[in-house]
């Protein structure tokens, strides 16, 4: 594929030490970008350039009605040579959410050729460190300029890059997580299960509020009954339950995540019973009570396998395994990780080479 680039006369070198990159920091010397014009035809080609201001107007329409989906995927240098996990699956996932916010689709093949040749340019920036990987944020907003409220016809869509290690200064150890009973994420019919800015808009005064108390993240509950859970603000939930891995089902309220999916995938295979259900966070603290839930851990491709070591609830903290990692949550990281850097053999087909 030919993609137009025009290179960065003032490169950054890529962070020297891989242990000290955390999450989201370091941009890479280019972002790809496409432009979506109705009126012209649909979407122009993708092109690459430095890293930098987009320069929207204050009236573009995504500041103002909020029309912006993303999506968040990781590339991992292996021993042979660098590799995505799934792009496909995140590129449909942006049309979906497209699609809810009344935004155009892409074509999933050309997006994934095109990120490719891009991670080609910027291989450097893929950390080499274990735990840690090239986190890719493609981005789409609405930035047509107009204050009528309306769907926009013209879009831009980039990606950007940024080496990265774990999400939570944790690492693979567990969290604290606070059930939160007074704000709501997302409600039926909304537009919760949307990758779409909005929805994290709505999440960070209970993220304050967490932090402030010392949690990590929220996790929320249905918006009518303030009763079943949901997920956790930047991840999936599963517990474990009589040795079952139990996850909420998808509702139009939770994201799709596709981690999750790979989680009840991998669990097929390692033999651990997993099912999709509703369950109430009564259900949840009365089983942690009596010990018949041993587990829970978040999923997603920021925090990958997050094991949870306790969860409060108005003003008391469950204690879950002592505070220690589960064996299930153990089995199901090795596993996942193990397929992201080619460790473990991929029988699922959801590793996409680059070179
Ligand atoms: N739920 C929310 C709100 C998220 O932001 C994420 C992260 O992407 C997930 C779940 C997990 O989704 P995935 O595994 O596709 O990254
Ligand atoms: C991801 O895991 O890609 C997410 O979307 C989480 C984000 C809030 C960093």
């Amino acid at each position: 594929m030919e993609i137009k680039i025009i290179e960065n006369q003032n490169p950054k070198q890529p962070p020297k030490d891989d242990s000290k990159l955390g999450f989201g920091n370091f941009f890479s010397n280019h972002m790809l970008i496409m432009q979506y014009d109705k009126n012209k035809g649909g979407w122009g080609p993708a092109e690459i350039k430095p890293y930098g201001v987009l320069g929207l107007e204050p009236a573009a329409a995504c500041l103002h009605y909020g029309q912006i989906v993303w999506e968040g995927m990781k590339c991992y240098h292996t021993r042979d040579g660098l590799r995505l996990f799934r792009p496909k699956d995140n590129f449909n996932r942006l049309n979906r959410s497209a699609d809810r916010m009344c935004m155009p689709s892409v074509d999933v093949d050309y997006m994934v050729d095109a990120l490719k040749e891009f991670l080609k340019l910027e291989k450097d920036w893929v950390p080499k460190l274990k735990g840690t990987s090239l986190y890719i944020r493609p981005c789409m907003i609405a930035h047509e300029t107009f204050l009528g409220l309306h769907k926009a016809d013209k879009y831009l869509l980039f990606i950007i890059l940024s080496p990265s290690g774990p999400y939570f200064k944790e690492g693979f150890n567990p969290i604290k997580i606070m059930v939160e009973d007074k704000y709501v994420r997302a409600a039926k019919g909304g537009t919760g299960e949307a990758k779409t800015a909005g929805n994290y808009a709505a999440s960070l005064k209970s993220a304050v509020e967490a932090k402030k108390k010392g949690f990590s993240q929220t996790l929320w509950l249905d918006s009518i009954e303030m009763k079943y859970v949901e997920e956790v603000g930047a991840m999936n939930i599963a517990f474990v339950i009589n040795d079952e891995v139990i996850t909420p089902e998808l509702d139009g309220t939770i994201l799709h995540g596709i981690t999750r999916n790979s989680v009840l995938e991998i669990c097929g295979k390692l033999g651990i019973k997993a099912s999709e259900r509703r369950i109430s966070i009564d259900e949840v603290i009365e089983r942690i009570e009596n010990k018949s839930l041993t587990e829970t851990f978040g999923m997603g491709t920021a925090a990958i396998i997050a094991p949870v070591g306790s969860i409060s609830y108005r003003d008391q903290e469950h204690i879950i395994n002592d505070f220690k990692v589960g064996p299930n949550a153990k089995r199901i990281y090795d596993e996942l990780i193990g397929i992201q850097y080619g460790d473990i053999e991929d029988t699922f087909n959801w590793i996409d080479k680059i070179e």
